[in-house]
């Protein structure tokens, strides 16, 4: 089978063997990933055009119950600068975001007990009658089907819940034992039950990463039909077991970002903050590989530098609004356009 052939029955079948991954992922062959690079690009503009949709962060807790390795804000890391932010500072981000243009905000914060679902129904419900043409989204980890319904009832319409790795081995290397792959799995589907636009994803590059795992995570992938993927690179955070391991690479990222993409066409799939942080051009590259979605961090500035699930995060010290612009810029600099809108799955 010729690399363009390969291509193509991908695309094709939406679906990858774990041999053609494996090759997808090794080869140095420049016409290939040139080829990959541009079938994914071509299949994104095809639905999506040269538009590149923009959701506003709102990182407002790093308190976290958790304990994941890999992750800066574990409870475990003594270290990290807790903070949460409080409703009204939460509002004044999404009325700032507003005012620049953001439709689509996520709330992004740590498993913080603090935050119970009472006061994330306030929260969200406030938010939804202030701005009732913005889509709101979750991203505040595991939770009772229960709790994911009111959160919804409430006005919520989307949720993030990365699943990590789909190979239960796999997990259990990345988190303790009290926490579980089937769990985070049933979420998942828990949510797509109850109507939230859902979005799964994985680092790229995690310690104990295979091609077997990833071909898991692909074939998760094809069985939720998530309508968003997050995968960025592993970066390690320094007060964290995975202190020393080594972090997972543009390159990989890059490839692997466009299967996603030919496998799941319609995706909405984010050009991440992590990529951006391991290369300049690393968010660039990523739409220039598929993706179709960035996401602006509108949290204040007094916090950004303390929301540190990895090392050398960027933007931490830039106004919303200076972010905003600059990744205006940088998408047109690579003749994409930032639209206004909700930016929904198509
Ligand atoms: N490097 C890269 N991504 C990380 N995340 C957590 N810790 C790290 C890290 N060290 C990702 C996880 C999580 C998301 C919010 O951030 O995939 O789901
Ligand atoms: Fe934050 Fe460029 S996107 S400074």
């Amino acid at each position: 089978q010729t690399a363009r052939e390969m291509i193509q029955e991908i695309k094709c079948r939406r679906d990858i063997s774990i041999e053609q991954l494996e090759y997808l992922l090794t080869t140095e062959n420049k016409d290939c990933l040139e080829m990959l690079r541009e079938e994914a690009v071509q299949t994104a503009q095809k639905i999506y055009g040269n538009q590149v949709f923009i959701r506003g962060l709102i990182e407002f807790t790093n308190y976290c119950k958790n304990d994941c390795y890999y992750c800066g804000i574990r409870r475990s890391n003594h270290c990290a600068d807790r903070y949460r932010l409080t409703k009204e500072e939460i509002l004044s981000c999404t009325d700032t975001g507003y005012k620049l243009g953001f439709r689509t905000f996520v709330l992004q914060g740590g498993e913080d007990p603090y935050f119970t679902d009472e006061r994330i129904c306030e929260l969200v419900s406030e938010i939804r009658q202030k701005h009732p043409d913005c889509a709101i989204t979750l991203s505040i980890g595991e939770k009772s089907k229960e709790s994911y319904q009111r959160y919804f009832d409430a006005g919520a319409d989307r949720y993030l819940l990365r699943h990590e790795t789909a190979n239960g081995t796999h997990y259990r290397r990345l988190h303790p034992d009290e926490l579980s792959l089937e769990h985070r799995k049933q979420c998942l589907w828990d949510l797509k039950e109850i109507g939230y636009q859902v979005g799964c994803g994985f680092m790229v590059g995690s310690p104990g990463q295979t091609t077997e795992t990833l071909y898991e995570d692909l074939q998760f992938i094809r069985k939720l039909m998530p309508h968003m993927v997050g995968i960025g690179p592993f970066i390690p955070q320094k007060d964290t077991p995975f202190a020393r391991e080594p972090a997972g690479t543009m390159e990989q990222t890059l490839r692997l970002l466009s299967i996603i993409r030919l496998i799941h066409p319609h995706v909405l799939l984010p050009a991440t903050t992590a990529l951006g942080t391991i290369h300049p051009k690393g968010r660039e590259l990523g739409i220039q590989s598929g993706a179709n979605v960035v996401m602006p961090n509108l949290s204040p500035v007094d916090v950004r530098d303390k929301y540190k699930l990895y090392d050398n995060k960027i933007c931490t010290g830039d106004e919303a609004a200076e972010c905003r612009f600059c990744m205006e810029n940088r998408m047109k600099s690579i003749g994409y356009q930032v639209v206004v809108s909700r930016g929904d799955y198509i």
